[in-house]
Parts: C-alpha cells; structure tokens; sequence
C-alpha cells in the first residue's frame, strides 16, 4: 500500500493536470485528472495556527475547485462549486488553520461535476497537528506508525478507464488494488477516510480483533471507544489504533461486513440497474495486514483518556432549523431534496447570523440513508431518533449518516468568517446524490458592523427578523421613511411611517435569503441597519 507524500510547511503546491495510471499491470486507465502527477494528491500536513498558503494550478481543459473538507476557512476560501478554477489558471486560497488536530481532505467540489472530478483522482489527505494531541503518548509518525488509509471504490469500462459510476465493483486502498500493508509490532494508527463516491463500508478485521477509535472527522474524544465493527460513511474519517504488540509473524485482513449493515445503507445490499455491483450485499476485504519487527521507539500502550471535549451545550441556541430529507430512488441516481429544495447556484437558502448557535434536526422521509456534511464548521451530535449518540460519534465531526426513517440533531456554532454572497455549502455526500441537487447553501452574516440596534438623535431604533416578517421599533417621534434595500444598496421599497406606529411588520417572505438593508430617514438623522432573510 504506497502512503501518499507528506507535505509540510507553510506554501503548498497542488499542480492539477489529466494523466493516466496503471491500477492493475498492463491496463491504463487514462481518463484521470492527477494531482502532482499521481492519482490522489499528497498529505498536506498543516500545524494548528499556522497560517498556509496553497498554490491551485488547473492545468486541466476544463474549470474544477477544490475544497478543503472540514476545515473553518472563509468562503472565498472554501473550494464550493462558487470558487471555480477556471482552466489554465491558479487559485491561492490562503487562511489560518484553525481546526483541532485530526484528519480531514481536499477534493474536486465542482458544479454538478464533484463524483467525475473525484473518481478521476482529485482527493487527498490533509493532517492538522495541535500541541494539545502533540502531548498524548499515540502513534504519529508518518508512513511509521501512523498511516493514511483513504478506501475508494472503482468501475473500470472494457478499455481500462474509469466509469463514473456511484457503486464501482473493486476496491481501491491508498489508490491501489490488492493492497497490502506490513505493519510493526506495535500501537498502529490508521486515518481511515471514506472517499468513496457512494458506497458505506463497515470496518472489522478478519480475526475479528477489537480496535480503539481515537477521533472522529473533527477531534480525538476524551477516551477511546473499543469496537469491532465501524460504519464509515463517505467523507467521513475515523481515527483507529491496532495494538499489534507481539504479533510479529501475523497476519490478518482489513474488511468490509457490508452485509451486517442496515439495508438502507448504499451498497448493503444488491440494487438493480446502474446500483448493480459485485460489492453489493456480500462482505468483502479491503486489505492484507502482515506484522513484522517493531520500530527502535514503539508505542507499546493505548493511552486511556485523550483530550477533553466538553458535554454538547445547547443553551444559547438561537435558532432551530428542521431539514427534511425526502425522495426515492437509487444509490446512483434519484430526486433527493432537503427542505423540499435542490441546488440552484445562484439561490443562498438559509442566512444565519455570525457567532450563532445553532440546532439542525435532519429527519429522513426519504428510502435511503444519506451522509450529511456542513462546510464551515464542526457539529456536534446531540441525538439519533431522541438517544444520545455513541461514543465514537459524541466529538466533533462534519458528516453524520442519517438512516431512513431517522432524525438526527445536530449543535453547531457559526464564528470566524462570515460572507455577505458567498455562501457555504451542506449536502449529501453521496457524490452522485450531491451533483444531482441534494445539496443547499447557507450565508453566515455579520450582522455587528451595523448592529440591530441603532440610534438616530438618541433615539433607538431596532429590527428583528423571521423568515416572514422584518419587526422595526422605533421610539422616533414624527414621521419617517423605511427604505429595503439589497446588499449592493439597491431600493426594493420604501414605506412612510407615521407617529402613531412604533413597531411596524414588513412582509418578506416573497423576498429571496440573503443581506438587506434597513434605511430610516427621519428629519434628525439617517441610520441605516443590516438584517437577513
Ligand atoms: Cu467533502 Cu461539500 O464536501
Ligand atoms: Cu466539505
Ligand atoms: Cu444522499
């Protein structure tokens, strides 16, 4: 099993560019958009605090982004389908990284094209260090003891390239068929991602040996859990230590007990038509495991208790929002919606105002399970159907699975960055449920600049909003003039108060989401206030 590169420092270069490999020996597959010359880019190994600059270049014919998944990045800086590389040309996001220590990825997020960008190649792995997981006795040296292991499944057509298909019918490791992986004798850490298109593998080992997971996509927890099976949904990463300590001359097989899962989960199960695989509904490995002689400094212990992640807090949540899932079709293709919407590029859904708290409840009416992820920030996992969720999934993470028939509640904090038009993203990662609309937008807003409270002559005035109605007070005496405005200052309407209102209700519920403006004009002054639909 090759471990991709390990890039360091503070300037990262990631040269896009077609090419072709040969996954199995004399077949090239050659529809692929390479990375720094390889299918699947380079570990960009990032240390918290740091601030990182990246060189994009698309030396490809075609427009692609790239998107740091799970990173808090400003939304210019995020890599969604709005931050398109035009062909020919290099993007350089540069931001701070603020993110705990765990595992995340980049990947290709173009619009309506993420699986085909994807499946051609376009995904690595990045790595945040913090001096807080610097201080536990884990395994952390890379391509040592500490590996990337990014599972993908792939369709090949009769000439040896890739299909761009949801459900491929063989397994890729680290972007290599019938891996294998000699390991020492000692605590092993893998960074397991699912960077598969669709398919949701459930992780076990041939021997049926138990492991601890240490982290989920956005932090270690506080101890580790110790299971044996581990449903890992796309995009999501789990953290796991393998103590392999005198086992030297072993061996033992990574696979996938896709037939244990839930039958609503994308591959547990055989579908008909373009959901036909040979990995459907049977159980299948993913790789070889051989154990061989330990390093000169081997962790030989699996820490007990990890870093200190405080108990979910919801007091302070400033708004509830309820998100449906609902549709029926297929693993590969279907009419999904969330909120009763699809994507529109040019729509921001939900406006939500900077350093929020905020619950999200996903509530799935649809056949299938779908992987839920938000950009921007890390949530936590509050509920499954009305239960506290399990320990591997009680840290902070940016994908949670929500089965059929399910409701998940989700707390989260919007801080940091905020954008007036440039939205964030938060979909299915299913890549081909994704491309096809299962995917909305939502705008954080800085609403402190011109705060909901003004005061025009040392008189008050204030607005507050739902999503039907803008509510004015007012303590001005005498008549004035409210002018709706859009974010470049354009006039929607204007209305003339008299004395006698001092709260007026201002219809909006046929005005899109986004940043408006709130003039007053008043004979002592003029103030204007920024609010949100
Ligand atoms: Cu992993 Cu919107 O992405
Ligand atoms: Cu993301
Ligand atoms: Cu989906």
């Amino acid at each position: 099993m090759p471990v991709p590169p390990l890039i360091s420092g503070n300037q990262f270069n990631l040269t896009i560019a077609p090419g072709s490999k040969q996954f199995y020996p004399g077949i090239n597959t050659s529809n692929l958009f390479l990375i720094n010359g390889n299918y699947l880019g380079p570990t960009l190994e990032f240390i918290q605090n740091d601030t990182v600059e990246i060189d994009v270049v698309n030396n490809l014919n075609v427009n692609t982004t790239v998107h740091w998944h799970g990173l808090h990045v400003p939304a210019v800086y995020d890599g969604g389908p709005h931050i398109e590389i035009p062909a020919g040309t290099t993007w350089t996001p540069r931001f701070k990284v603020l993110n705990k220590a765990a595992t995340y990825w980049y990947h290709a997020h173009t619009h309506m094209l993420t699986q085909s960008h994807v499946t051609r190649g376009m995904a690595g792995f990045i790595i945040v260090r913090d001096t807080e997981e610097a201080q536990l006795n884990l395994p952390r040296t890379y391509g040592v003891d500490d590996f990337p292991v990014v599972i993908q499944d792939r369709r090949y057509s009769p000439s040896g390239n890739f299909q761009l298909a949801a459900l491929g019918d063989s397994v890729l490791i680290n972007g290599t068929a019938n891996a294998f992986l000699d390991l020492p004798a000692q605590v092993i850490r893998l960074r397991l991602l699912n960077g598969s298109n669709a398919r949701v593998y459930n992780i076990g080992f041939s021997d049926n040996r138990s492991f601890q997971v240490i982290a989920s996509d956005g932090s270690l927890f506080n101890q580790p859990a110790t299971l044996n099976r581990l449903v890992i949904s796309n995009g999501e990463r789990f953290e796991i230590l393998l103590d392999l300590t005198g086992q030297q001359g072993t061996g033992f097989t990574m696979w996938s007990y896709a037939t244990e899962m839930m039958t609503d989960i994308p591959g547990a199960v055989q579908g008909m038509g373009m959901d036909n695989s040979y990995l459907n509904g049977i159980d299948f490995p993913l790789f070889q495991i051989n154990v061989v002689a330990p390093t000169a400094n081997p962790v030989t212990s699996v820490p007990a208790t990890l870093i200190n992640i405080p108990p979910v807090d919801t007091s302070g949540t400033s708004r509830i929002r309820f998100k449906t899932l609902s549709g029926q079709g297929m693993v590969s293709m279907g009419n999904f919606f969330i909120a009763g919407q699809q994507f529109d590029i040019n729509v921001i859904n939900d406006t939500i105002i900077l350093n929020d708290k905020e619950l999200w409840e996903f509530v799935n009416v649809s056949n299938l399970a779908h992987p839920m992820h938000l950009h921007d920030i890390q949530f936590r996992v509050l509920q499954r159907n009305g239960n506290p969720p399990p320990l591997h999934e009680s840290g902070w993470k940016d994908v949670v699975l929500v089965h059929s028939m399910e409701s998940v509640k989700l707390s989260m904090r919007f801080e940091t960055y905020s954008n007036d038009t440039i939205p964030y993203m938060y979909h299915c990662h299913n890549l081909a449920h994704e491309d096809m609309g299962m995917m909305l937008s939502f705008a954080v807003i800085d609403t402190s600049g011109v705060s909901t409270v003004q005061q025009i002559n040392g008189q008050a005035f204030s607005v507050s909003y739902t999503d039907n109605d803008w509510i004015i007070r007012h303590d001005l005496k005498g008549k004035l003039i409210v002018d709706i405005m859009d974010v470049s200052g354009r006039i929607i309407s204007s209305f003339k108060l008299s004395e006698k209102e001092e709260t007026i209700r201002i219809p909006c519920h046929t005005l899109p989401h986004g940043v408006y403006l709130i003039r007053i004009r008043h004979s002592t002054g003029t103030s204007t206030l920024k609010t949100v639909k």
